[in-house]
């Protein structure tokens, strides 16, 4: 099933995310502090510790962080209560990638584990149920298309209308606030949510537009119907640090603000191209499968549902062809930043 926003299936996104595993390892500090920060009830050891991370994809990393999680609490309050992990993302997901490879971690897994294809920006949780809430790269997905980007596939490139920008700053903020209402509701009084998510600096720069161009390119390449480049937009937007800090927001959702951080990663796939681990045309390879595993669904949403399965397949090809040629074009000194990560600490009230 073609939604946009899933990550492409068949244990690709695990094999393909170290970019993303990059801003979970610098989470751990902020995991660290978060747990010293987490005042909830725990003294009721009858009760189910419940864990939660929204976006989990195909598990690997989002283990890794799970992993952390308990550990950082292990430390705090050598914890009694049997801990409940939930493994959230949406019902197109792999799943049985997900429940794979949670059952290859289980002689290490200390926690029971349940699985929701509920969208986050839905409830998905009892009320006042979860002691520590997560996501990790996964909150810049949108939960709708405010309108079709006329000149690019990404709002934030600087190239949409001021029009579209507004339609889709709105959106943005629109689902923001309610994520936040939905985990506000889910956390106990005094529980955490960390959120490690794709952000832009002060400077309005999201770190990798030069991904986006190549994206666009690439499909004005191989897209002769007007009407599938227009459908061609990628339902992701990076928020400011403001835009996920507004304290009006917050004190309404009985949400504190601990903490609100903005790092630049350095791109493990450049990094071992430059110490020179791996050659060019390796790096452009791993380049483009780590790209290909959260675009490609966005790619084959905008084309023709009359096309048929060889057609689709040869454009798909044809797409990640040209986005290679760009690469080895540009070169890959061009695509070395991975973007910018705010690191949110809440709490709720
Ligand atoms: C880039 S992956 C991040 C996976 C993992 N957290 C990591 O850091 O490697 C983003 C995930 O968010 C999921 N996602 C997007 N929109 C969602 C929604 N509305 N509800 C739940 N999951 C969603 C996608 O399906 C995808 O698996």
């Amino acid at each position: 099933m073609e939604t946009p926003n899933v990550m492409k299936q068949n244990e690709h996104y695990n094999m393909n995310s170290t970019p993303q595993l990059t801003a979970i390892q610098k989470s751990f500090a902020y995991i660290e502090r978060a747990v010293q920060e987490h005042t909830a009830d725990t003294s009721s050891t009858s009760q189910p510790f419940f864990i939660a991370d929204y976006g989990c994809s195909h598990g690997a990393n989002s283990l890794v962080a799970i992993n952390a999680i308990i550990q950082a609490f292990q430390q705090r309050y050598a914890l009694t209560n049997e801990i409940c992990v939930i493994f959230n993302d949406l019902y197109t997901n792999d799943w049985t990638t997900v429940f794979q490879t949670v059952i290859a971690n289980a002689s290490t897994r200390k926690f029971f584990s349940l699985a929701t294809g509920t969208s986050f920006y839905e409830q998905i949780l009892p009320t006042g149920s979860v002691q520590f809430g997560y996501t990790s790269t996964a909150l810049h997905w949108l939960s709708k298309k405010p309108c079709n980007l006329s000149k690019h596939c990404y709002s934030l490139a600087g190239q949409s209308t001021d029009e579209e920008m507004k339609l889709w700053r709105e959106q943005a903020a629109t689902d923001y606030r309610l994520f936040l209402e939905q985990r506000s509701k889910e956390l106990k009084k005094g529980g955490i949510f960390l959120s490690v998510t794709l952000s832009r600096n002060h400077l309005n720069d999201t770190g990798n537009l030069p991904i986006y161009h190549n994206l666009y390119r690439s499909a004005k390449a191989v897209l002769s119907d007007e009407d599938e480049l227009l459908n061609f937009n990628i339902q992701g937007y990076y928020r400011s640090i403001d835009e996920q800090t507004d304290p009006d927001v917050l004190k309404e959702l009985n949400l504190e603000l601990i903490c609100a951080d903005i790092h630049s990663l350095q791109h493990p796939i450049y990094e071992e191209y430059r110490s020179k681990q791996i050659t060019l045309e390796e790096a452009i390879d791993k380049y483009t499968e780590f790209v290909r595993s959260w675009s490609e669904s966005s790619f084959l949403s905008c084309l023709r549902k009359d096309r048929t399965d060889e057609e689709r397949m040869d454009t798909v090809n044809r797409f990640w062809k040209a986005f290679k040629d760009e690469l080895r074009e540009k070169g890959m000194e061009n695509f070395q930043r991975n973007p910018f990560r705010s690191y949110i600490i809440l709490r709720k009230l």
